[in-house]
């Protein structure tokens, strides 16, 4: 998608988990280097002064060779220690993790001033330590060093994630080594997850003896995990009022034109799925552009037009459409912040979202692909795998993803489409009432005879909500995450 004060240092709790390490000190940050690699991690511990956090939080760089991924983490404000870790990814390719931080599910959020935060009573550190990660390199904090190219897909964006998550959990803090590890994000990440949970997996099995990721679920959030059921996805979205609507958002002569050209642009991207050559996909995208997607899309994503992440809201800002990235943005380069997270000489300024990433991306088939295979091999392998709708989301749709899961090949596939989808409730935090807040299916399949445990695939929807669920509904959002990595259900 398009967008898709230095603290006191550590505390004595986590110096003490680090003696082995033999960290030294530059420039405020602590340097762990790796004993096997080139590998190093910078660090520094944050205060209260620049996210009203609520729980101890650390910022830095991982260095591995030219790629330099800037973190922002969080400990659980729970139990730090027995609670889960889970990593978020903001979307694009090339938006920044810090959407997702200061905007959705971050501790802190923006106000208005652009100047500072406030505390999120429903952010994700609630109940598991939470680590936003600017990826791939060169978007937001993270930077390449000169003469190197950038990653123009989710498999090399994976491979240098996988390393990070090796490095962070064994060498940066261990006590996460044997943690429940969950990967999160929304949008464009509906491509990173699977590919990153797919080279955890393979990595793990390749190389048991090294630091093992313990991948246990994805939570992918209005996720774009196949672009051609999210074209699909556009003529229900914009023709019926499934979506929740009172009136179809498109008249008949528009979704006329919709249906009439929706077989071609599903044959032309079955043909890029079957040859993910860069050439042919980026025909295909045309097709499906012309017919289907251009209506809306050509009059959306500048102030004032549509908005392809919520059909019933204009566009307030451009490109993301949410004035908070801008805010974010502004606050991002405040000297208050410059100060604190000390970014090194190499980045001139933060920007929300990389365009050379998002051109990267664009010169392979990676906007066109789909994830099937990947999805299929975590099930395979019981990494439990929800997709979370937003209902009011276009870009990446309710009817799309629902499309997706039901078509998607593997041993549960017959069960799950076979269900419909039934209401699910939760408290609302306005009234202080549990109510239907949209609806939900899943199933719980034990893939083969050695599995240890059953996989579990869900799609969960809520109602008036659009592309930043946790956006949209703060409350509704951190209950489904909670329920989800505690293995709840939403019955
Ligand atoms: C989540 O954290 C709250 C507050 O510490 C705690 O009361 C609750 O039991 C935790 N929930 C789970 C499922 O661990
Ligand atoms: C931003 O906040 C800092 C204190 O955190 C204050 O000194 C500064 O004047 C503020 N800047 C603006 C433009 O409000
Ligand atoms: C992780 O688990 C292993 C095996 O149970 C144990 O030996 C090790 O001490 C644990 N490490 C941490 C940091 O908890
Ligand atoms: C349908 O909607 C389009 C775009 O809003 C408009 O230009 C066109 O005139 C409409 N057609 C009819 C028949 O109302
Ligand atoms: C951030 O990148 C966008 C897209 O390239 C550009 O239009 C904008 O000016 C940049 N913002 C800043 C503050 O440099």
């Amino acid at each position: 998608m398009r967008l898709l004060s230095l603290a006191s240092l550590f505390s004595l709790g986590y110096a003490a988990s680090q003696q082995v390490l033999r960290p030294e000190n530059t420039d405020g940050f602590r340097v762990f280097q790796s004993q096997h690699s080139d590998h190093a991690i910078r660090i520094r511990q944050q205060d209260e002064t620049i996210c009203a956090a609520g729980s101890a939080q650390y910022t830095g760089w991982l260095d591995i060779g030219p790629v330099h991924l800037f973190f922002w983490y969080f400990e659980s404000q729970n139990d730090p220690v027995n609670d889960p870790l889970t990593l978020w990814m903001t979307g694009g390719p090339g938006g920044s993790s810090m959407i997702g931080l200061f905007e959705e599910v971050g501790p802190c959020l923006i106000n208005k001033d652009g100047n500072s935060t406030r505390y999120n009573p429903f952010g994700w550190s609630r109940n598991s330590s939470m680590l936003f990660v600017d990826q791939p390199v060169d978007v937001g904090f993270s930077y390449l060093d000169e003469g190197f190219d950038l990653p123009g897909d989710s498999a090399s964006a994976a491979v240098d994630m996988h390393r990070f998550l090796q490095l962070f959990i064994s060498e940066v803090f261990p006590q996460h080594l044997n943690s429940s590890f969950h990967l999160s994000g929304e949008s464009y990440a509906g491509k990173y997850i699977p590919a990153l949970g797919t080279q955890i997996v393979k990595q793990n099995k390749l190389y048991p003896n090294e630091p093992q990721v313990q991948l246990r679920s994805c939570l992918v959030g209005d996720g774009y995990m196949s672009p051609k059921d999210s074209a699909f996805g556009y003529w229900e979205t914009l023709c019926t009022t499934n979506p929740g609507v009172a009136e179809p958002v498109f008249n008949k002569t528009r979704c006329d034109f919709m249906a009439a050209n929706m077989p071609r642009c599903m044959e032309v991207m079955d043909i890029c799925i079957r040859n993910p050559d860069p050439a042919i996909c980026n025909v295909a995208s045309k097709v499906c552009w012309d017919g289907v997607v251009s209506l809306y899309d050509n009059e959306a994503e500048f102030k004032g037009g549509r908005n392809r992440f919520d059909i019933t809201h204009p566009c307030e800002y451009d490109n993301i459409c949410y004035i908070e990235a801008a805010w974010i943005q502004e606050y991002l380069n405040t000297p208050k912040i410059w100060d604190a997270l000390s970014p090194p000489k190499q980045i001139k300024l933060y920007n929300i979202t990389s365009d050379r990433i998002s051109n990267s991306f664009q010169k392979t088939a990676d906007l066109e692909t789909s994830t099937d295979d990947q999805v299929t091999y975590l099930l395979q392998n019981q990494v439990h795998y929800l997709a979370y709708q937003g209902n009011l989301d276009l870009a990446c749709n309710t009817a799309g993803n629902l499309r997706w899961a039901n078509s998607l090949v593997w041993k549960g596939q017959a069960e799950f489409a076979s269900k419909s989808l039934k209401p699910w409730k939760s408290v609302v935090a306005a009234t202080g009432k549990e109510e239907v807040v949209g609806t939900m299916k899943e199933v719980r399949v034990r893939t083969s005879d050695d599995a240890e445990i059953e996989s579990r695939f869900a799609i969960v929807t809520v109602d008036n909500a659009g592309h930043f669920l946790p956006q949209d509904r703060p409350d509704i959002a951190v209950d489904l995450m909670t329920r989800w990595i505690t293995g709840a259900s939403f019955d």
